[in-house]
């Protein structure tokens, strides 16, 4: 089958949009837990934003490359416009990196039938990826909701970005004893 033809053309299509519309989500809740102060929490939500940007480039790339440049592809679907506090878009990331995966799931079966194993492979990979993020979001909105983001339940090393300055503690220091940074510049357990 022509990819083209194939209603795996409009999954990938879909795909792209909504990966290309996660990367930019997390990105404006990045820019709201850095105005917050929450300087690591911002990197790990723009690391995350940085995979969905690829995965929409991966999208983007298995189109082109079996049906060419295409003026246009039209579908219809639908697109969540949510996350406008940074714990909205905590925990509406969780629930849509496992609505990803679970569909990423469906499209590569599709894929398979329609005989785009390569396709399929990307999808599964993709799949497996957002069910990892979804662990990571749920572990963020939970200790961010909490407040908890900078406890463990049992002692850990914390770290401060800015300086290096290392100290084992259940709880993270709120002012950096070495450098003076605030607690949002301490590395978070997570990963
Ligand atoms: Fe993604
Ligand atoms: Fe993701």
């Amino acid at each position: 089958m022509e990819l083209s033809k194939s209603e795996t053309l409009i999954n990938l299509a879909k795909s792209f949009a909504g990966e290309a519309q996660a990367g930019l989500r997390y990105q404006f809740s990045a820019e709201l837990a850095l105005n917050q102060g929450y300087k690591i929490l911002s990197d790990e939500i723009k690391a995350l934003a940085k995979n969905e940007v690829n995965h929409a480039k991966v999208f983007f790339q298995a189109i082109t490359d079996g049906a060419g440049e295409l003026d246009n592809i039209e579908f219809t679907a639908g697109y969540p416009f949510k996350g406008t506090t940074l714990e909205n878009g905590l925990k509406f990331a969780i629930e849509a990196e496992r609505d990803e995966a679970h569909i990423y799931e469906k499209y590569a079966e599709i894929a398979i039938n329609e005989g785009f194993d390569e396709i399929a492979k990307k999808f599964k990979m993709i799949a497996a990826v957002e069910r990892r993020h979804a662990d990571i979001f749920n572990s963020l909105y939970e200790d961010f909701t909490s407040g908890n983001l900078y406890d463990a339940k049992e002692p850990k090393m914390w770290i401060c970005s800015e300086c290096g300055h290392i100290e084992t503690a259940v709880t993270a220091w709120s002012v950096c004893p070495l450098c003076s940074s605030t607690q949002g510049f301490v590395e978070l357990k997570l990963q």
